[in-house]
């Protein structure tokens, strides 16, 4: 009660001063869910109500980091920097300066006497947030819908630009959790699909290009976010507990993670739900034991905003950032951190040896991507669009200044974008080759989706809406479109008789002539969970996997009256499309996924034939919701914790369709071109000799922190300077004399969780280097296949090669699952490319839970590496035995 009080007055405090910062126009912009959280106290009852079979298990301490070769130097020089600073600079870098206290959605304390700066984190996973003169690039699931590594990477490499010039020092993106295991968990669309291996891939291609232009990437949102309702703490109910047996966490939902760490990302983010019961922010043997000692990441992991539920306990489970600083409730100077962690380590409850590796972590990833040499400062705010403001929003009485140079970092990335969103449009069905359309034709258009948000496209803070053109889902992983490129000004552009109908409820007006073609737009929306959206609280828990606003009720009503009907779908997952699918004048069908603000030309390119469309599902759609297993629908009202069990293992998605022989209405990765391609000549050849397990690493190397003084230090490096002006309410990291004397004359002991200890433990056996044992990614086969283009216009081909274990292991695999893929350029007709995809030994392993390592169930056995155009259409395979490839084979599934 104390707590809410002092909340009260807080906000209270916070109105008059901010007089042109409304209150109300803070709590929509808010980066998480504010509104839940906003009660917290610390209540958290961990794991009283988690099913048999799922435990978390106490692992400590957590592996001191710099032994990777790949980090050495950053490790030296981070250490030279750490041995200077005193415990409050150390503990501030840990930790952020609290809600609204800077220009970014997060900001680290400095160490001013040291020139290290406060670092700037900044969302979205698309774009830069809360700023201006920046580009919108298509979300995460748009791009894992174009199959293409090169458009991957060169969207992280325009992002990494972008982000840098703002002078953000922390992109939080990638996402790769959520993996669409829930179709209707709603941030599924800002990762890249329903498999891990496009989404480590697309995770790989983001951080490489981001990180390459000296911007952190963070990987997020580590782990079992599946859906947003009740992931987070309060004082009534902790987050939910998603509940994953350790194989089916290695072959799927770490997979991404395990992928980003061996590409070097620099930042871990931990969601706010727990996992077997114990939350992500402080679940030791999640952090400490799967991602510092297994993967070798050699990074710092932060919280989500306001996801940390404990100071010290947090801290000794492996967590080294707290973002944004502040404790449970927001705004009142309580941080879990800051002040109290120098507390902490003064009374010995934090090992400074553990706030020694925090500290490093987050100076060597700042060395590792060459931050020390020249970083622009942030110059924009994400609180304010005026060139003048608040320093300190958050602040009680807060300093102004200029906040907005309004820096134009735009560049030609516009065009990467429409190459995306162009890419990523996929023909789901092309009756009579009605499309391409000729641009003569006379067109009728139907939707309001046709058309920008007139009310402005930006006119929804964190497109708390579904008006107009959805070019992205709604919350923390948007951006301001700079300007948004709609559909029906592109197709006005390309066609000369146009008809716009843009209402959801289908026009009596509407005239139907004889040769009309109908385009009809229907969406479909989902975000994050502290906005609801006609009714969805983040997740599609009202709208379900129909289309929004009636769609399905307006393309049979246009298909009804016309005789040519296309049907473009603007959507954030899979929808139901059995209401209209089979009618016989709805012909063609194209997904165009969230396109960002380039959603008009990249279409047109597509409707008008400039291009053949090369996108590919990321995800199946079914013909029911029934198809799918009930463990993925969303887990509801629970007293106590609720439980998200992931009883259907590794069957999410085709890899349960296709065990149960459920036919899909469109397999995952499918999709149509105006062209066709033919596969011929493969082969396949064998690189390492494989054995059963994989060598083992070598011993880890010493690290540059095993030279620090792990002793505690006197109580004076904790004191506040004499004179130092504080901002109230900012969270500082110094103590006053009395209470750093008093800490530090501490004798009580902390109530250590159990199964705690210092002694450092046995490396994982399968372990090594970043990401795991580095002999994981060794090539067991590579197969090589000649794509021709057979059809009469130019196109681009998706190869996508799947494998099957051999059968009679002993351990049970999904038939088929996804293992690499390939684009090629654009071919005309009759030319051929060769493309070579790669079977690692990690791709033909699975997860030994009692070795804890990947192990290969049968090592002469027969693996079959199935290669085609979609999941469902496998027409080449190859042996791992012969060594030999069979063309014109019959997909093993449907
Ligand atoms: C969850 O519980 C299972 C079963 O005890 C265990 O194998 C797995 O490692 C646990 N995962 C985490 C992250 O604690
Ligand atoms: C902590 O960071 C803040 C904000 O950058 C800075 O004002 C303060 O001086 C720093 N404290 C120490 C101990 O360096
Ligand atoms: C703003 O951006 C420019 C150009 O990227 C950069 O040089 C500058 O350091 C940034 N910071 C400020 C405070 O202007
Ligand atoms: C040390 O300080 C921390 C942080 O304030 C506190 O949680 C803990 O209980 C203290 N430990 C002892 C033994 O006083
Ligand atoms: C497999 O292909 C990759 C990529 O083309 C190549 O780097 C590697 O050397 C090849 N390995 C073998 C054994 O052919």
């Amino acid at each position: 009660m104390a707590r809410l009080s002092a909340l009260v007055l807080a906000l209270c405090l916070l109105v008059p001063q901010n007089a042109a910062f409304k209150l109300s126009d803070i709590l929509p912009s808010l980066p998480s869910d504010l509104r839940l959280t906003w009660w917290l106290a610390n209540g958290h009852s961990d794991g009283s109500k988690v099913p048999e079979g799922y435990s978390a298990e106490p692992w400590y301490p957590t592996p001191v980091a710099g032994w990777d070769d790949a980090w050495t130097e950053s490790y030296e020089k981070a250490a030279k920097l750490v041995k200077q600073m005193t415990l409050a600079e150390k503990t501030n870098v840990s930790t952020g300066t609290g809600q609204f206290m800077g220009r970014c959605v997060g900001n680290t304390g400095s160490v001013p006497r040291l020139g290290l700066p406060s670092l700037c984190l900044q969302d979205g996973a698309l774009g830069v947030r809360f700023t201006d003169h920046i580009t919108v690039f298509p979300a995460g699931i748009t791009t894992g819908a174009t199959w293409n590594k090169e458009l991957m990477h060169a969207r992280g490499v325009a992002m990494g630009k972008e982000f840098r010039r703002k002078g953000v020092n922390i992109h939080l993106g990638p996402s790769v959790g959520p993996m669409c295991r829930k179709p209707k968990g709603g941030r599924c669309w800002e990762g890249f699909g329903a498999d891990p291996v496009l989404q480590g891939v697309g995770a790989v291609e983001s951080i490489k290009g981001i990180q390459e232009q000296g911007v952190i990437a963070t990987i997020k949102h580590l782990i079992g976010n599946e859906q947003e309702m009740y992931r987070q703490y309060n004082p009534f109910q902790p987050g939910y507990s998603a509940n994953i047996d350790d194989r089916t966490l290695h072959e799927l939902y770490l997979w991404p993670f395990a992928e980003g760490v061996r590409a070097g990302v620099g930042a871990v983010m931990a969601a706010y739900n727990a996992v077997n019961g114990s939350a992500c922010t402080q679940n030791s043997y999640l952090i400490n034991r799967i991602l510092k000692d297994e993967l070798g990441f050699q990074g710092f992991i932060m919280s989500d905003w306001l996801a940390q539920i404990s100071g010290v306990a947090a801290a000794l489970a492996g967590l080294d950032m707290s973002m944004p600083g502040d404790g449970s409730i927001p705004l009142i100077g309580e941080p879990w951190w800051a002040s109290h962690l120098t507390e902490a380590a003064l009374n010995g409850s934090v090992p400074m040896e553990r706030l020694n590796d925090m500290t490093t972590r987050v100076v060597a990833a700042w060395y590792q991507l060459g931050q020390d040499r020249g970083f622009p400062e942030p110059n924009f705010s994400s609180w304010t669009k005026d060139k003048k403001g608040l320093l300190y929003p958050g602040a009680v009485f807060s300093p102004s200044g200029t906040v907005n140079e309004f820096v134009n970092v735009q560049e030609d990335h516009a065009n990467v974008a429409r190459d995306i969103a162009t890419e990523a449009v996929t023909l789901l069905k092309n009756e009579d080759n009605l499309l391409p359309l000729d641009g003569k034709t006379p067109l009728k258009v139907f939707g309001s989706g046709a058309q920008k948000n007139p009310g402005g496209a930006n006119s929804c803070p964190d497109r708390r809406c579904n008006k107009g053109t959805l070019g992205m889902g709604w919350g923390s992983g948007t951006a301001d479109y700079p300007y948004m490129d709609d559909p029906i000004t592109a197709i006005r552009a390309r066609a000369s008789d146009v008809t716009a109908y843009l209402a959801d409820i289908f026009p009596l007006t509407a005239v139907a002539d004889a040769g009309d073609v109908a385009l009809v737009f229907i969406s479909a929306d989902s975000g994050e969970n502290y906005i609801t959206v006609e009714g969805n609280a983040g997740d599609r828990n009202v709208a379900g996997l129909h289309a929004w606003h009636g769609g399905d009720a307006l393309v049979k009503a246009a298909a009804d009256r016309y005789k040519n009907v296309v049907v473009v779908v603007h959507t954030v997952g899979p929808i139901l499309v059995e209401e209209w699918i089979d009618l016989p004048s709805v012909k063609s069908v194209v997904f165009a996924h969230l396109p960002g603000q380039e959603a008009g030309q990249s279409l047109a390119k597509v409707l008008f034939g400039d291009e053949s469309p090369s996108g590919h599902l990321p995800y199946s759609i079914p013909k029911s919701e029934d198809d799918y297993p009930k463990s993925v629908d969303l887990v509801g009202f629970e007293l106590g914790q609720p439980q998200d069990t992931y009883s259907e293992g590794l069957y999410i998605d085709y890899r349960y369709l296709n065990h149960k022989g459920i036919a899909p209405r469109y397999p995952f990765g499918h999709g149509l071109s105006y062209t066709k391609f033919s596969l011929g000549e493969a082969t396949i050849v064998a690189g390492v000799s494989l054995s059963s397990a994989p060598p083992d690493a070598a011993p880890r190397k010493a690290t540059a922190q095993s030279s620090y003084d792990n002793s505690r230090p006197p109580a004076s490096e904790a004191y506040e300077p004499a004179g130092f002006v504080k901002i109230w309410r900012y969270l500082y990291s110094w103590l006053s004399r009395s209470e750093a004397d008093s800490a530090r004359a501490a004798t009580s002991r902390y109530p250590y969780p159990e199964g705690y200890s210092t002694v450092a433990k046995a490396a994982a056996p399968g372990g090594g280097g970043q990401g795991g044992n580095a002999a994981l990614w060794d090539t067991a086969f590579n197969i090589t296949v000649t794509v021709t283009n057979s059809g009469s216009r130019a196109g681009k081909a998706v190869v996508q090669a799947y494998v099957q274990f051999p059968a009679n292991t002993g351990v049970e695999t999904p038939m088929i699952q996804l293992r690499d893929f390939a684009k090629t350029a654009t071919l005309g007709a009759g030319e051929s490319e060769k493309v070579t995809v790669t079977m690692t030994r990690k791709d033909v392993s699975v997860w030994d839970t009692r070795q804890q390592t990947w192990v290969i169930p049968n090592v002469g056995g027969e693996y079959k590496v199935w290669i085609g155009e979609s999941s469902g259409s496998l027409s080449v395979v190859c042996s791992s035995t012969s060594l030999s490839c069979s063309l014109g084979q019959k997909s093993p599934v449907a």
